[in-house]
């Protein structure tokens, strides 16, 4: 029996998340930083926290890597309950946007910084500093000073400082905001590449929502304090489940609508003086009444004016993308009065031409105001 419980308690810790958070919410002088938030991360999981400035990214991370003291609420790495535990008994990495290197030592102690806090012994603290330097592709840089390095090999030096205390959980922070595109590019790889060959659960902080759909396993979305949407890529992209969330990633069409009747996933919307028939990809349709029907360009295309169910629109600007081009309507009923249509390459348009908007059966989703 004793057996037994040590075994059940042996295997819930192998399948427990590698970070667990339960409600923690952080305030700052009265202004919340944080609503109560509560998410798994599990283990080997790539998970990116996403959304616009100030909605409390940072602040979240630095929670999980202890450098805040949550208001309320509890969290647990590995199942161990870490809220009191100091950052740096969490066996954390963390890389920070800005590099934060030594300037005065060189590359080698910038990375074997955390070993020798640990009083790791000498000669495994610089076999594995050498180890560190190789995943990252700087074995010959060793001995250089930071300033010799360039932007990326400076985040790298970062990134292998992170790794060589073999961390539970690695913590990354707009770590390549200050690249260039195609060095950031390049190092979304690489970044991807080791943290998959080490297994190495990863929280990965960006506003960029191409470089979240890009790299993660999942996403969460945040805005004003709290996560709005928790979900694979493609989920997030197919499915968002509110406007917020639709809005910010990728590109959206937001019509108003009212919404006269929904039967299952299938709506009738009146649209301006038409009406139309969608399927939507939501499960909950809000009540009938005043909505934002959501398209993305992919699910809309270019129909004859006055077509039964379709919007008019009145070409503003037609951009040519190579493989296709992209058309911005001046739109009446769609938000902001833009909307934008995906069209092949050959299709001539000119500004100021009228054309209709048709809607594909499905792809589209339904929001309510509270959403
Ligand atoms: N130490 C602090 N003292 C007071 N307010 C703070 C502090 N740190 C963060 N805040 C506030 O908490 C909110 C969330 O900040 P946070 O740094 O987490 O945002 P973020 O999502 O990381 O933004 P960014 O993309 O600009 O880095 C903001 O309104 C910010 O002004
Ligand atoms: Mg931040």
């Amino acid at each position: 029996m004793l057996i037994d419980t040590a075994q059940a308690s042996a295997q819930q810790t192998a399948d427990a998340p590698a970070v667990r958070v339960e409600g923690v919410s952080k305030s700052f002088a009265g202004s919340v930083a944080l609503e109560p938030i509560s998410m798994r991360i599990e283990r080997g999981e790539f998970l990116t926290l996403l959304g616009p400035s100030g909605c409390g990214k940072t602040t979240l991370l630095n929670l999980i890597a202890g450098f805040l003291e949550a208001d309320q609420g509890e969290l647990y790495i590995h199942d161990k309950p870490v809220t009191r535990v100091p950052p740096y008994q969490r066996e954390i990495g963390i890389v920070f946007q800005n590099y934060a290197l030594f300037p005065h030592m060189s590359v080698a102690r910038n990375v074997g910084y955390g070993l020798r806090t640990r009083g790791v012994p000498k000669a495994e603290a610089e076999r594995r500093v050498r180890e560190a330097l190789a995943l990252v592709k700087l074995e010959d840089f060793a001995d250089r000073r930071p300033r010799q390095l360039s932007g990326g090999q400076q985040q790298r030096v970062a990134l292998a400082r992170a790794l060589v205390i073999r961390p539970r959980v690695l913590l990354l922070d707009e770590p390549f905001s200050a690249l260039d595109r195609n060095l950031r590019a390049a190092m979304q790889v690489e970044l991807r590449e080791i943290q998959t060959s080490l297994g190495l659960t990863t929280v990965f902080v960006t506003h960029d929502q191409g470089e979240a759909l890009s790299m993660s396993d999942r996403i969460a979305v945040m805005s004003r304090a709290t996560i709005r949407q928790i979900g694979t890529p493609s989920e997030i992209y197919d499915h968002p489940q509110n406007h917020f969330v639709a809005s910010f990633v990728g590109d959206a069409n937001m019509f108003r609508a009212t919404l006269l009747e929904a039967e299952g996933s299938d709506a009738r919307l009146k649209l301006g003086e038409t009406e139309a028939r969608i399927t939507s990809f939501q499960t909950d349709l809000p009540a009938p009444g005043p909505v934002t029907l959501f398209v993305r360009p992919e699910h809309c295309h270019l129909a004859e004016p006055g077509t039964p169910g379709t919007i008019p629109a009145t070409v503003a600007l037609s951009v040519y993308q190579g493989s296709h081009t992209e058309l911005h309507v001046d739109c009446p009923l769609a938000e902001g009065g833009r909307a934008m249509l995906r069209v092949p390459s050959r299709t001539s348009v000119a500004p100021g031409e009228p054309l209709a908007i048709g809607l594909a059966e499905s792809g589209a989703a339904v929001f309510g105001a509270e959403d």
